[in-house]
């Protein structure tokens, strides 16, 4: 029998099996409209850090999510005090079914930076959360990443919040679950100049390297930068609001947010504390709550000023520059393709609503 008969033979069998009317499509397209929304799957990669714990807080108290597993990359705090700061976090929501695995040791090609200047001794401002009672993962967060992809083709959303080092690391190890993953959100880069100094945001300017690499994996990949986070101020009346409600996990949220705006105080511009990684995973959540623009992003890494800069192409158009004799001559506008799709505004209240109610939830 050809391969042909084989397949109609077998389109037969389908068609016998299973008889396609259009009562029984209507019926289920029906079904599928009216079904809730799976959860998201995500994995968050994080760097904990006072606003990594405010967004995984954030995370695990959202129906809109399933967050498979916390990887920790070093960024904020040590590669070991961020571990133990994650499990500890999935401890005080009692999810130790939150996988939760540690991954590099340090950038790809520099030494770590750490914040505990900004975050607290231990990352978390200061607060002694109770010891875990959740194990770590013993995978390596990068082969964690990858297998997970794997077991759920399409449907793993990235959420890094910290430098992109993890990310990199599990893309150079097996590229092909670039087509597999649904989305990357990130917190980190900025279109309009740094925090850590004129040009650089702190995640991409811990790990340039892998932030190159990520923002040219060729994924779906949106950019929830700097300048949108600055928008997002938690000021002392949302502290008043969140306040009036109590918890362990919304005392905690508390005793963080007063530490932050305390920070803003001292070093800050005023008007409140940016909630950088929590509107990264708010974006998650809810993606009408910031809006985008798609532009081709490159991550330079060689400028002496300008290191770990997110240098974005608005207008994804480039001058083509063709030597004539001593000098160039411009021909032409080459087109250069968008990467990243950078998030250009945001419902601020909107976000920091969502934020509230969902601490204010347990
Ligand atoms: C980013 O740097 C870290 O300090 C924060 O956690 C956030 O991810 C903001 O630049
Ligand atoms: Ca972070």
């Amino acid at each position: 029998m050809s391969v042909a008969c084989i397949a109609l033979s077998l389109g037969f069998i389908t068609l016998a099996v299973a008889p396609r009317t259009h009562a029984n499509e209507n019926a289920r397209s029906i079904a599928t409209a009216n079904a809730p929304e799976a959860p998201k799957k995500v994995i968050i990669d994080t760097d904990p850090g006072t606003d990594d714990a405010l967004a995984i807080l954030l995370a695990l108290n959202s129906p809109e999510l399933d967050v498979r597993a916390l990887t920790v990359v070093p960024g904020n705090v040590t590669a070991q005090q961020g571990l133990e700061n994650a499990l500890k976090l999935v401890s005080l929501t009692n999810r130790c079914d939150v996988h939760v695995a540690g991954g590099a040791q340090h950038p790809l090609f520099q030494k770590l930076i750490t914040a505990e200047l900004w975050h607290g001794a231990n990352g978390l401002a200061n607060v002694e959360l109770p010891p875990s009672k959740c194990k770590a993962d013993p995978r390596f967060g990068p082969d964690l990443i990858i297998q997970m992809i794997h077991e759920s083709p399409h449907e793993i959303t990235l959420v890094p919040v910290g430098p992109l080092t993890n990310i990199a690391l599990a893309l150079l190890k097996d590229p092909s679950i670039v087509p597999l993953v649904k989305e990357v959100v990130i917190m980190g880069g900025s279109i309009s100049g740094g925090n850590v100094n004129a040009a650089a945001e702190a995640n991409i300017y811990n790990d340039p390297e892998a932030a190159q690499i990520v923002f040219h994996a060729g994924w779906r990949l949106t950019m929830v930068g700097l300048d949108v986070g600055d928008k997002t101020l938690y000021d002392q009346a949302h502290l008043d609001q969140l306040s009036k409600t109590h918890g362990p996990e919304n005392d905690f949220a508390v005793k963080v947010l007063t530490f932050l705006l305390g920070q803003e105080a001292k070093y800050g511009a005023g008007g409140g504390s940016p909630m950088y990684d929590p509107l990264a995973v708010g974006t998650a959540i809810d993606p009408s709550i910031v809006s985008t623009q798609p532009m081709h992003v490159d991550v330079e890494s060689r400028g002496e000023f300008t290191r770990g800069e997110t240098v974005a192409n608005r207008r994804n158009a480039v001058e083509r520059n063709v030597l004539h004799g001593d000098r160039y001559i411009i021909e032409g506008i080459d087109h250069v393709d968008p990467n990243v799709q950078v998030c250009t505004g945001v419902n601020a209240e909107k976000f920091l609503q969502l934020l509230n109610s969902r601490l204010a939830g347990k």
